[in-house]
């Protein structure tokens, strides 16, 4: 009614390269059929030539005459092309290749998949070893977290929740390190403050439900909360007090300390710095003057 529609010859994939195979022969055998008819004329005028035409008469090649040498030798190359039509070509033509190379693609193919399976099957371990172990949450942070800190000679940190000295060149020290970074602490830490330190993002640990803090100052219930937040920070700090620095020794790298020549009286401490797991990498000695009562050096420890 609307047109006939014209039937077209249905000719699959396979069908196709089986034509395809079949012209390549053909073409081949023709080739060899020509090369043949050439060397049968080729050698008849190589032996015309020296026979009748006396051309290189007594010319020989390893005492052979040398019309017979260059037949043999066209014979020779003659042989090697019925051997790669009859031969070669038909067991290691273009469908030997494509076979071959399906064959190196599926397990190239079974490879991946297998390695695929192992990525997954890894990934799997190594979240369960997170769930099963916060103390791993360090090999996640490729950061550097930094523990900063003011200790006397017998550890002392503070007293009455106030620090028991007032050095300006550390409280310095510790601006131009801490800022722009994320800073963590416990809650007795950050009521110290008179109010949030300017350019810092504040992380304060506690466990109370709904502490009450000012916009911009995040409150998490665990260290290991604290550290996920500040995983994208290059350098999170740690900055207080005891409690926390007890708690965080087993996930940071470095310890910038303080250390203030004198011994105190107090009532919050910092861990004794085992020297078998840091190592001491930098010193900066600071002696007394008129704005510091007490001589400090600062030292980093990196952790072994
Ligand atoms: N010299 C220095 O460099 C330096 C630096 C910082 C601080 N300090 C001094 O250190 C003293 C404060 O230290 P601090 O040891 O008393 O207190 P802190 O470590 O600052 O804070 C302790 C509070 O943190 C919370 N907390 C601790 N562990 C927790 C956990 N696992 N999960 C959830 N919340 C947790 C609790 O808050 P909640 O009670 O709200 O649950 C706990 O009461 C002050 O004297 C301060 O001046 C000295």
């Amino acid at each position: 009614m609307f047109g006939k529609k014209t039937q077209k010859p249905q000719i699959d994939k396979d069908q196709l390269e089986l034509i395809e195979n079949a012209q390549r022969r053909v073409k081949q055998k023709k080739r060899l059929y020509s090369h043949f008819v050439i060397f049968l004329i080729g050698a008849i005028f190589l032996i015309l030539a020296n026979t009748v035409l006396g051309i290189g008469e007594g010319f020989k090649i390893l005492n052979i005459d040398w019309f017979v040498f260059a037949i043999s030798l066209w014979l020779f190359f003659l042989l090697y092309h019925v051997f790669n039509v009859f031969i070669t070509h038909k067991f290691m033509g273009k469908d030997w290749e494509k076979a071959q190379l399906d064959k190196l693609v599926g397990e190239q193919k079974l490879r991946i998949e297998k390695l695929k399976h192992k990525v997954e099957k890894d990934e799997l371990k190594e979240a369960k070893i997170i769930q099963s172990s916060p103390a791993t949450i360090q090999n996640k942070n490729t950061n550097n977290l930094t523990i900063i800190v003011a200790a006397s000679e017998n550890n002392a940190i503070g007293k009455d929740n106030e620090l028991i000295w007032h050095l300006s060149d550390d409280l310095k020290r510790f601006k131009s390190l801490t800022s722009g970074h994320h800073i963590i602490m416990g809650r007795k830490t950050f009521e110290s403050f008179p109010k949030p330190l300017p350019n810092r993002t504040h992380i304060v640990i506690s466990r109370q439900e709904n502490y009450p803090v000012p916009e911009g100052v995040i409150v998490v219930d665990s260290i290991e909360k604290a550290i996920e937040i500040s995983k994208n920070d290059n350098q999170p700090f740690i900055i207080g007090g005891g409690e926390i620095y007890k708690q965080a020794m087993p996930y940071v790298n470095t310890i910038e300390m303080t250390r203030v020549k004198s011994t105190f009286d107090a009532d919050t401490f910092f861990p004794e710095i085992d020297v078998t797991v840091w190592k001491e990498t930098k010193k900066i000695p600071h002696g007394i003057d008129s704005n510091h009562a007490y001589a400090f050096t600062f030292l980093t420890y990196v952790k072994r």
